[in-house]
């Protein structure tokens, strides 16, 4: 499997979209689509992204019942995304069905990949609002491990944790990893982040990265930089 740069592409129009994909002349970055445009735009947005020749991460983060995530995952397969997502949380019987849904006729399938924590909860949050009292780390490695057992491809989770993923779940079971900022870049909101030399050395497969190149004066040359720097 080979390291990749991803866009995520967090805007709330088409319009904006293709704008910033105009860009990229003769390139065809790897993009991620989350909520925020898909619900503006609807599956249109992924067709067309697609028809220009971009792989896709769709970013939906499914967690409902396990039959309700198999009919949705069969859904999102005949989009033809390249990889999607669903929370570790809905359970290893959920990720189960969610592959059954996902497996085309064919045998072919996107990749899935399951969100652990989020990192907007820490252990603290986790402990009064969820009543989940194990520590972060040891949760975030077990659902990597159900998520594996389950026959999912990988996590997404911080480039710092992606390491250890890859001591509890394999070599080859991928991590992809946002919080990446260029050393010399705005963090912003981010919190524990790291920079896409650092992400590499430290193992993650994929990085997402958004506002470093989105809002970049010259976001093909922040791509750039990202890639020499991530997959060199
Ligand atoms: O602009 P920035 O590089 O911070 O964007 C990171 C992207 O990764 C955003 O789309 C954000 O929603 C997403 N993400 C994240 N942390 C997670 C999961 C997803 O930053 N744990």
């Amino acid at each position: 499997m080979g390291k990749d740069v991803i866009i995520a592409c967090d805007f709330d129009s088409a319009e904006k979209t293709f704008a910033f994909l105009d860009k990229f002349t003769g390139k065809k970055p790897f993009v991620k689509i989350g909520m925020e445009l898909y619900y503006a735009e609807g599956p249109s947005i992924v067709r067309e992204i697609k028809r220009r020749g971009h792989k896709i991460f769709l970013d939906l983060k499914l967690h409902d019942i396990p039959n309700t995530v198999k009919k949705a995952m069969a859904v999102l397969s005949r989009l033809d995304v390249d990889m999607c997502n669903l929370h570790a949380a809905g359970t290893t019987k959920m990720m189960t069905a969610a592959i059954e849904g996902l497996t085309r006729e064919d045998g072919t399938r996107p990749l899935l990949i399951a969100v652990t924590q989020l990192t907007s909860t820490d252990e603290e949050t986790m402990r009064t609002d969820l009543l989940i009292e194990k520590p972060i780390d040891e949760v975030v490695m077990h659902y990597a491990h159900n998520a594996k057992i389950a026959g999912l491809d990988g996590v997404v989770c911080s480039p710092l944790e992606a390491g250890k993923v890859h001591g509890v779940c394999g070599e080859t079971f991928l991590t992809v990893t946002p919080g990446v900022r260029f050393a010399d870049g705005d963090v912003g909101d981010q919190k524990r982040v790291t920079t896409p030399a650092k992400a590499r050395e430290i193992g993650s497969d994929y990085i997402v990265v958004g506002r470093p190149i989105t809002a970049a004066e010259d976001p093909v040359a922040a791509y750039e930089r990202c890639v020499a720097e991530f997959v060199g």
